[in-house]
Order: C-alpha cells, then sequence, then structure tokens
C-alpha cells in the first residue's frame, strides 16, 4: 500500500499540473459497452471478461479496461458541452480474466488519462511528455516503444497484408496466431512466441508498408523537441480494436515476461462509435500494480513513520489526562503543520495499560523521539514528563494550554532538544 500511495500521490500532483480532473465510473458497465469499443474479436472480450447477469437478465460486466467508461460518462453527462478539451485522470481495479503469473492478476489496477476533444498530434505528445516524467518522477526507467497504426481502412490493409503473407506458412504459427488470422490478423505481429516472432521478424514485417504518415513524423518530431527517447517499434499493434494513428507503450526490463508498464494511444473513433459527436481523443492507461513491484524492489524505505511523541499515562485518572495531551498535540501539529505545508507529526498514545517499564519499552521498539509520561503526580502538578528516547534525559513540562502550544512549536523546530538541555542545565529558552 505504501508503494500504491506513493504512486498514486505523485501521479494525482502531476496530473493535476497539467490540467487533469479525477473521473470515477461504476466498476461493472453493460458488457454491450466493451464489445462496441474494445471490440469482439479481441482476446480481452472473447476470452477475459468477467460478465454475469442481473435480476432482470442483463448482461453485466466487472470493466476490463476503463477507456470505453470513461467515453461512456463523458457522453451521458455532457462533460464535452463546452467544445473544449477534457483532460481525466482515473484510478481502479480492472477486472480480466487471464491465467494468472506473475505481473498479470485477474484483478488489477490501472491509473490512465484520457484527452477527450483534442486532435493534435501535440496531445499525443503531452501525454506521452505525462507518461515519461511520471516515471521519472518516482525514479523508475523505461522502455517507450511507438508506432502509427492509422486508421480503419489502413488497418483493414494491414490486416490483409498480413494475412496474404503468413498464409503459406500458417502452419508454423502458433495456435493463438492461427486462430487470430481470420479474426485479428493485427495480432500476429505483437505474439511473444519466439518461433512466431521469428517469423514475423525476417518474413512479415519486411514485407509490410511502413508506416511515414506525416502524423507519425509529426510525432516523432513532437518526442524529440521534447527531449524523449523512444524506439519506433512496428511490432507494436495493441490488443483492443479502438485505436487509431498512435499507439505507444512503455516497458520495463525489470519486469520480466509481462514487462507492459503502460499502453496507449489515439482512439478517434471511439466517441461517434459509442453515439456520440465526431470527437477525436488519446489516453493510456499504467499498470499500478508493476509499477510498484519496481519501487517496491527499489531500495525505497517504506517503514512506517516512527512517532514524535509516545504518551502513556500511569492509572485511571492520568490516562485521561495522557488522551487529552495527546488531542491537544494532534491539534497544534495539524494547524502548525498545515499553516506550513509541512509532515505531520505521528503521535501515539499507550492504549493497553502498560506499566511504566513495558510501555517504555513499546516506545523504544517503535522508535519514539519522546515519550511523555503522566503519573498522578504530574496530574497533581500539571505537569508531564518529557522523556528523550535517544539520549533517555527527561524534564518535566507544564501543559497550560499556552504551554503545550510552546512545547510543540519548539518540537517542531526541533528545539526540543535545546528546551531539554536547557532545562537540565536551569537556563530559560524562548517559549
Ligand atoms: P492495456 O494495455 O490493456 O491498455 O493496459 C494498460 C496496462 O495495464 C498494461 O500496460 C499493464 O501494465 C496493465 N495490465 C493490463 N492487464 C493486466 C493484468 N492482468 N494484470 C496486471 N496489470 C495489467 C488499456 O487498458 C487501455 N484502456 C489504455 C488506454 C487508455 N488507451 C487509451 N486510453
Amino acid at each position: 500500500m505504501a508503494a500504491f500511495e506513493e504512486i498514486e500521490g505523485k501521479a494525482q500532483e502531476l496530473f493535476r499540473s497539467y490540467g487533469y480532473t479525477e473521473i470515477r465510473t461504476p466498476i461493472f458497465e453493460s458488457k454491450d459497452l466493451f464489445v462496441r469499443s474494445v471490440g469482439s474479436d479481441t482476446d480481452i472480450v472473447s476470452k477475459e471478461m468477467y460478465v454475469f447477469k442481473d435480476k432482470k437478465g442483463r448482461e453485466l460486466t466487472l470493466r476490463p479496461e476503463a477507456t470505453a467508461s470513461v467515453v461512456r460518462a463523458w457522453l451521458e453527462n455532457n462533460l464535452g458541452a463546452d467544445g473544449g478539451v477534457s483532460r481525466l485522470f482515473y484510478i481502479g481495479p480492472m477486472f480480466r480474466h487471464e491465467r494468472p503469473q506473475a505481473g498479470r492478476y485477474r484483478q488489477f489496477h490501472q491509473l490512465g488519462c484520457e484527452i477527450l476533444g483534442a486532435g493534435t498530434i501535440e496531445a499525443d505528445v503531452e501525454l506521452i511528455d505525462l507518461t515519461m516524467r511520471l516515471l521519472q518522477t518516482l525514479a523508475i526507467d523505461g522502455q517507450l516503444k511507438i508506432n502509427h497504426i492509422g486508421g480503419d481502412e489502413d488497418k483493414r490493409r494491414l490486416a490483409d497484408a498480413i494475412r496474404s503473407q503468413a498464409a503459406g506458412m500458417i502452419d508454423d504459427f502458433c495456435s493463438d496466431c492461427r486462430d487470430r488470422l481470420d479474426r485479428n490478423a493485427l495480432r500476429l505481429l505483437d505474439c511473444k512466441n519466439p518461433k512466431c516472432r521469428t517469423l514475423v521478424e525476417e518474413r512479415i514485417l519486411p514485407s509490410l508498408p511502413q508506416s511515414d504518415s506525416p502524423e507519425f513524423v509529426q510525432l516523432k518530431k513532437g518526442l524529440t523537441e521534447l527531449q524523449i527517447p523512444f524506439l519506433v517499434e512496428p511490432r507494436l499493434v495493441r490488443g483492443l480494436d479502438y485505436y487509431t494513428g498512435t499507439v505507444f507503450e512503455v516497458t520495463s526490463d525489470m519486469l520480466g515476461a509481462q514487462d507492459a508498464l503502460l499502453g496507449g494511444g489515439r482512439y478517434d473513433n471511439l466517441v461517434s462509435e459509442l453515439g456520440g459527436p465526431s470527437t477525436p481523443a488519446v489516453g493510456f492507461a499504467l499498470g499500478l500494480d508493476r509499477l510498484a513491484t519496481l519501487l517496491i524492489e527499489s531500495d525505497r524505505d517504506y517503514r512506517p513513520h516512527a512517532p514524535f511523541f509516545f504518551v502513556i499515562g500511569l492509572g485511571e485518572a492520568p490516562r485521561i489526562k495522557a488522551s487529552r495531551f495527546a488531542q491537544l498535540m494532534r491539534r497544534a501539529f495539524e494547524t502548525r503543520t498545515l499553516s506550513e505545508g509541512g509532515a505531520h507529526r505521528r503521535i501515539d498514545l499507550e492504549l493497553q495499560g502498560r506499566s511504566l517499564r513495558s510501555a517504555l519499552k513499546q516506545a523504544d521498539k517503535l522508535e519514539s523521539q519522546y515519550a511523555v509520561i503522566i503519573g498522578d503526580e504530574e496530574l497533581e502538578r500539571g505537569t508531564v514528563v518529557l522523556r528523550d528516547m535517544t539520549g533517555g534525559n527527561q524534564v518535566d513540562v507544564e501543559i497550560g494550554e499556552m504551554s503545550e502550544h510552546s512545547v510543540i512549536r519548539a518540537a517542531i523546530d526541533d528545539g526540543i532538544r535545546e528546551l531539554v538541555e536547557a532545562r537540565k542545565t536551569g537556563q530559560t529558552v524562548k517559549e
């Protein structure tokens, strides 16, 4: 969860700085939505969807991806009414009934962005820049691969060319490819079977026309101008039918067989195919689980923050006071840190009614910086014992509201050590 939180936190901040707002769509949709968008001949729709019937016999699907849902919601809620560009991001679980293996789960999590209403290549470049910046912010390396698959007519021509090339040697391909030849010939290009890869490399690709469309030239120019390294990958066709034009993926060689960290591309026909006005669009989705794996494998320290204060009450009445003290501390830190943009300090209250010895042991184990101890005597005097857990020095501090605040202020400025030292030597420090 700490890795997820790091990714989500940094992504949200970055996405907002590029003008995105969040959209949340339901995790189930009508099955028909994905049949019409992702495509009935794709693996996702033909093999991997969780489909079930509701009480009225309607076929519903746990969403295998979110682009179709975003477009549906965008249309239903008239989000494009102002005719401007909609930049939307989402984070959430997706479901695909695939064979589970490392990096491939039946419930996984995506974080994605969609730009609706922008038809220029600069939108594609901006989106790719955003993905690469996100990885950079997280100190993760990825290899950007791009391709251009053209519109529906181009895709049909490409599929025909693949079909006629492969026809004479189809028995040499794997059974998946043989199945795909008629329905989804483009996918022969990205089959991972080593034998198919060689056939594609040596016999199919050389005979296919290279994409030299002006959009692809402009895309490469844009990426070069923004100093984003890329590799043109003619095999890259993506597994969803809605793409037109730019397609891209970022892979990591730290990931093993499931090496795609993120993928996306342009889908200029999807909005109209789902019943809306002709609207160009481009987007990507990133596999959160895969990215989290990379973060966990890097040398990050995901241990929880140690407490700043471990507050201990000894006996019934002191324990109530200790609760109050912890409450005031938390409030004071909150006011201070919120107004100054600092991080919250963790304040733990002893909740098991332990003895002093065992409570201090616990504070030590948690690596708390200070223990705050309230016993009957302190209660009577209106003080607390403030114990520096590193050196073991301790002083009495008054707990009137003001002095509580001044203690905290001093603590935040790391002045509490100074305070402890000063009290020891009988000096006064500014409070
Ligand atoms: P996708 O390539 O199917 O694209 O998925 C995007 C990413 O989700 C993959 O690169 C991978 O990291 C992750 N992913 C996919 N399946 C699994 C799985 N079973 N287990 C773990 N991670 C997985 C899409 O979904 C498109 N909607 C992307 C898009 C947005 N295109 C335009 N806009």
